[in-house]
């Protein structure tokens, strides 16, 4: 099962994303976490993508396909996964549809994760995530046992810096203007399916998996 999830940055893509790879068995990959990732590490590309992801800027398509494509041809991947932040732009899109149809395969399942901009500033003043291990809380909607503490791995949390209320506000308009083709884009393909992500974390996920069976 290979499944996209598409939505606002804060829509709530990564937190159902993580119980969908559980739920399923299958590898949760996020764009986000893997240049998070890099830039904990000092990597070049982590010091490439920080420049833009600290504006609230897309991280530029060459710098993220190849990184994909080798990804979902791993190993871990054969059975499907569920794709968390990318296809971000029509050619990231289509250069996922390409790599795949090389090898017979297609895209099974986009989901939307619908939520108003006006609920989004809110939620993401609200999350915390995890130094260590990546895990995401709210200070509201999905606090963590002990204050500023991760619930897994004991790490410290923290705001992320493209959390920050101006920088979320360009991440918006870079939605709009680049990513939301894409629901149009999978539309047409006859994949697309659309949850409401206003209502409890719990019942986004059971909508979800009423879809994917
Ligand atoms: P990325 O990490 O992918 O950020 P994003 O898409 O903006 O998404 P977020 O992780 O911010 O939000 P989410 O939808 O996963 O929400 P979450 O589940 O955490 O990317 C960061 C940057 O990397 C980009 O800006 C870009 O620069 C770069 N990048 C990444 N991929 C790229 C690509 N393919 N191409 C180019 N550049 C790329 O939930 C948010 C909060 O709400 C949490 O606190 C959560 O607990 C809470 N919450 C979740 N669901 C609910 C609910 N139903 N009710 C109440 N609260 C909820």
């Amino acid at each position: 099962m290979k499944i996209i999830m598409l939505g606002a940055p804060g829509a709530g893509k990564g937190t159902q994303a993580k119980r969908i790879a559980e739920k399923y068995g299958i590898p949760h990959i996020s764009t986000g976490d893997i240049f998070r990732a890099n830039i904990k590490n000092g990597t070049e590309l982590g010091k490439k993508a920080k420049t833009y992801m600290d504006q609230g800027a897309l991280v530029p398509d060459e710098l993220v396909v190849d990184l994909v494509v080798d990804r979902v041809a791993q190993e871990d991947a054969k059975n499907g996964y569920v794709l968390d932040g990318f296809p971000r732009t029509i050619p990231q899109a289509e250069a996922l549809d390409a790599a795949l149809a090389k090898i017979n395969e297609k895209v099974d399942y986009a989901i939307n994760v619908e939520v108003p901009d006006e609920n989004i500033i809110h939620r993401m003043s609200g999350r915390r995530a995890c130094v260590s291990c990546g895990g995401t809380y709210h200070i509201q909607y999905n606090p963590t046992k002990q204050e500023n503490i991760c619930d897994a791995c004991g790490g410290k949390l923290i705001l992320r810096d493209d959390d920050q209320p101006e920088t979320v506000k360009n991440r918006l308009q870079v939605y709009h203007e680049q990513t939301q083709p894409l629901i149009d884009y999978y539309s047409k393909q006859g994949i697309l399916k659309e949850v409401d992500g206003t209502v409890d974390m719990n019942d986004v996920f059971h909508a979800i998996v009423e879809i994917l069976g």
